[in-house]
């Protein structure tokens, strides 16, 4: 697992090459296999295939362009009527896709939705519940784009890793690795 997790890294430039649907499912049964509080799974996920619907949604905030290159974006929803942590629910789901598309052979990267703006008017959740039909008792936490990755990069050091951030029995006490 920690290999897979030094491997794991943000992928914003994709090949025009499709993913397989199996490959699209074992990432949606990521999402829906995420423990969640109370188990009360209070979140739903958007496959977005539909280019022109990628498009637009590129245009969601800053830092969402590369979202139109990608092959797919699974859009990661959250009911607060069911949980009143929603948002670690989702947010559990949405990390758990972004590591089973590396374990697929898939690059990923979250796109963060929720407390974002599309303009000084316009939240980015609702410019993307009015892309994608989604009511407004429904919150939008993330997209994460999904593709082939266009270069591999490296993967994460062992040795850089921020230990010192890391304690025994007390903050007072690092912990020694
Ligand atoms: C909560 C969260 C929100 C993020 N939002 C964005 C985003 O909107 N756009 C983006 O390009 N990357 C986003 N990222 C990816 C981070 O920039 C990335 O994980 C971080 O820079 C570390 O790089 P790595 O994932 O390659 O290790 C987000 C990651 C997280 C966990």
């Amino acid at each position: 697992m920690v290999e897979l997790l030094r491997k794991r890294r943000s992928i914003r430039k994709y090949t025009p090459r499709k993913v397989q649907k199996e490959k699209i499912i074992k990432i949606i049964q990521a999402g829906l296999l995420s423990p969640s509080s109370k188990n009360s799974k209070p979140w739903e996920f958007i496959i977005v295939e539909d280019k022109d619907k990628l498009e637009k949604l590129s245009f969601t905030k800053a830092g969402a362009a590369f979202l139109k290159n990608a092959d797919l974006g699974i859009v990661v929803l959250g009911n607060s009527e069911l949980s009143d942590v929603w948002i670690e629910d989702a947010s559990i789901a949405s990390a758990l896709m972004h590591i089973t598309a590396e374990s697929e052979g898939l690059g990923s990267c979250w796109i963060q939705v929720r407390n974002r703006k599309y303009n000084d008017n316009i939240t980015s959740e609702d410019y993307v519940r009015q892309i994608l039909n989604i009511p407004s008792n429904i919150n939008v936490l993330s997209m994460i784009s999904v593709g082939y990755a266009a270069k591999i990069p490296s993967p994460a050091d062992l040795e850089k890793l921020e230990y010192r951030k890391v304690y025994l029995d007390s903050y007072a006490n690092k912990y020694s690795f």
